[in-house]
């Protein structure tokens, strides 16, 4: 099938075509000022590249959008842990939401004084883990069963030191989003009921190291409808109500993260009002309280700030399918193979439409994206309409700075990629490719 072309707009400014004297085939996708073509040639694909003036850009958005209520802003680290984001981040001023030993860890290497506001969520933390996160002091954690709050009791007491801790609570509220990254109703396998909640943190005030200090939720993630926010939070301040008149000091509510993004068009276009709209709807529920918001983003913040490039190996015909096989697969970037989830694909070079043009023709064609693994869910893009890419172009699938590589694995023996962070013109390796060596290095 072909049709003209509409031309392909990437996710300005994170990632802009530009037109440059080295390019006199089309406009070619840049991030921030660096070519991507450039990029490709001096790291191979595949690449993550990601652009350090977006996150600082849409970390701001955040702050000021909560600027009128005292907050922190707790970066959820699952969704880029690399430790060179974690560091830019600290040094905006952000805390951290952490959900491992290891994260926490990260978040040390970044930043040793970034321990102080770094809230420890997760249904299944280990002894050691909460050894470490009271050592390290950090500002609370977010218990998830009784289980769970009898041994953390047992863990700040062996060590003499009090954990704040706070309940996540489930609301049972419902907010639409894919079904493996919903957790807000008593289905999910995430939190305590909240009509339980009253008795438990009867029962951690009765701890000698435990500080009932907060109530936490976060009911899900890619969540675009801003007003089950609004509900959960109403169920969560009201809970709040309750426990001060029971006679518990709780300063902090922490919000959780889950404000989605437009995957289908510029984020960073509408972030402001997005972030607005959900800063005035929790907003709206804590004023007349002296309560300090946590927040836990993790996408909201880094998604459009990060592609996947990838070239194309080859294309072929299977009967009436046309596939377009990268080098890029679902260990680099599984979002489409868990979650049927879309990504733009969008050409590096956008061709003039000049006879000739090496790259990406201005004709169209309906293909699958595929990528090498040995896998029928090994999928970036399925009946996709993309200039007619041939072996040996470029492209970028874009909004992959969140769940991308901190997803990657190395299934089919697959070294993870080299990750690049922008600043400007200023172009930093923050991971490099993965040897062989580095594959096999803890094998026996
Ligand atoms: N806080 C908690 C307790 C969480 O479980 C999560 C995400 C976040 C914060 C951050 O949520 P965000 O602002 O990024 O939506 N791999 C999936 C997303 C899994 C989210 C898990 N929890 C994806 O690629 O869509």
């Amino acid at each position: 099938m072909k049709t003209t072309q509409s031309k392909p707009v990437g996710r300005p400014p994170a990632f802009s075509y530009l037109k440059t004297s080295r390019s006199p085939e089309g406009r070619v996708l840049h991030c921030d000022q660096a070519s991507l073509t450039a990029l490709a040639e001096k790291y191979g694909t595949p690449l993550y590249v990601y652009s350090a003036s977006t996150i600082r850009a849409r970390y701001a958005e955040f702050e000021s959008a909560f600027a009128r209520h005292p907050h922190t802003i707790c970066y959820s680290v699952k969704a880029n842990s690399n430790l060179s984001i974690l560091k830019l981040l600290a040094s905006l001023g952000s805390g951290f939401d952490v959900v491992s030993g290891g994260e926490l860890e990260r978040v040390l290497r970044a930043s040793k004084k970034s321990a102080k506001k770094v809230v420890f969520s997760g249904v299944g933390k280990t002894a050691e883990e909460m050894d470490a996160a009271i050592r390290a002091g950090i500002l609370m954690f977010n218990l998830e069963s009784e289980e769970e709050l009898h041994l953390l009791a047992e863990r700040a007491s062996r060590l003499r030191k009090t954990a704040r801790i706070a309940f996540r609570v489930n609301p049972d509220v419902k907010a639409e989003t894919h079904p493996y990254i919903s957790t807000g109703l008593r289905e999910h396998k995430f939190g305590v009921p909240i009509e339980r909640a009253r008795e438990l943190y009867a029962l951690a005030a009765e701890q000698d190291y435990l500080e009932p200090a907060g109530v936490s939720v976060h009911i899900g993630s890619q969540i675009t409808d801003i007003a089950p926010f609004g509900e959960t939070m109403q169920r969560v301040v009201a809970l709040v109500r309750q426990l001060l008149a029971d006679g518990l000091n709780i300063g902090y509510v922490d919000a959780g993260g889950g404000l989605g993004i437009t995957y289908h068009g510029n984020s960073n276009a509408t972030l402001r009002k997005s972030v607005r709209a959900y800063a005035a709807t929790l907003i709206e529920q804590l004023r007349d309280t002296d309560l300090h918001l946590l927040l836990e983003p993790g996408r909201s913040i880094i998604a459009p700030a990060g592609a996947l490039l990838t070239r194309a190996l080859y294309s072929k015909m299977n009967g009436n399918k046309r596939f377009l096989i990268v080098d890029a697969a679902m260990n680099d970037l599984i979002r489409p193979s868990l979650y049927h989830a879309y990504h733009e694909i969008v050409p590096v070079v956008q061709a003039s439409g000049r006879k000739g043009a090496s790259h990406g023709s201005s004709e169209l064609a309906v293909l699958d994206v595929v990528g090498p693994v040995c896998e029928s869910g090994d999928f970036f893009a399925h009946d996709r309409t993309l200039p007619n890419v041939a072996p040996g172009d470029l492209l970028a699938i874009l909004d992959a700075g969140a769940y991308g590589m901190s997803l990657a694995s190395n299934y089919n023996t697959r070294p993870r990629s080299t990750e690049l962070l922008v600043d400007g013109t200023r172009v930093r390796q923050i991971r490099r490719r993965e040897t062989f060596a580095d594959l096999i290095r803890s094998e026996i």
